[in-house]
């Protein structure tokens, strides 16, 4: 299924929100922390339309280079899961990550979170290293890394 995908602003604050509040359980990002990635961060914040509703978001943070970027969170709305559209949003992300000039962008999953991290795999994504406690209740993460000049 394709999405149209483009930058959000913030008209799609509260679109976002719902998805957030949809598909995570805990660590949500805040109505605060949106506003401020949303205007003064250095991020690119991407919404997924269909049928000219948003399904799907996705963050990338832009640090200072040569630091790498960071795919930051993605989510896609549960009835509109399993389509390829969380792939979708990853590659038009990272088109625009390469034309920053980022060579390596990275990102964190929880351990036990096996079809997530199977995405990421596909996407050329590979674990760098273990997060012990980096979660909430000391749940372990993974931080995979994907070289873009490969
Ligand atoms: C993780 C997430 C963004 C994936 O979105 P998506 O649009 O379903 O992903 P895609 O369709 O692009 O790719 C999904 C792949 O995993 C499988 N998959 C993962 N979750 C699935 C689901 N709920 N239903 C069906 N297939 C699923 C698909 O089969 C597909 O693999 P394939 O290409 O080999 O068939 C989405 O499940 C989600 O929003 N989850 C909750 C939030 C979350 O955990 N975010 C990631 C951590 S920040």
């Amino acid at each position: 299924m394709t999405v149209k995908i483009r930058n959000a602003s913030t008209k799609d604050i509260s679109s976002i929100l719902f998805i957030e509040n949809n598909c995570f359980l805990s660590e949500k990002i805040s109505q605060r922390q949106l506003i401020y990635l949303l205007t003064k961060g250095k991020c690119i914040v991407l919404v997924g339309e269909k049928y000219s509703k948003i399904v799907s978001y996705c963050i990338y943070l832009k640090p200072t280079l040569p630091k790498p970027a960071r795919l930051y969170s993605i989510a896609v709305l549960e009835n509109f899961r399993g389509k390829g559209i969380a792939k979708q949003l990853i590659t038009y992300g990272l088109k625009n990550i390469i034309l920053l000039g980022y060579n390596r962008i990275r990102l964190e999953v929880r351990s036990s979170e096996l079809n997530v991290q199977k995405i990421y795999t596909q996407m050329g994504f590979e674990v760098i290293c273990k997060l012990p406690s980096y979660y909430e209740n000391s749940k372990e993460g993974l931080r995979m890394e994907l070289n873009l000049k490969k």
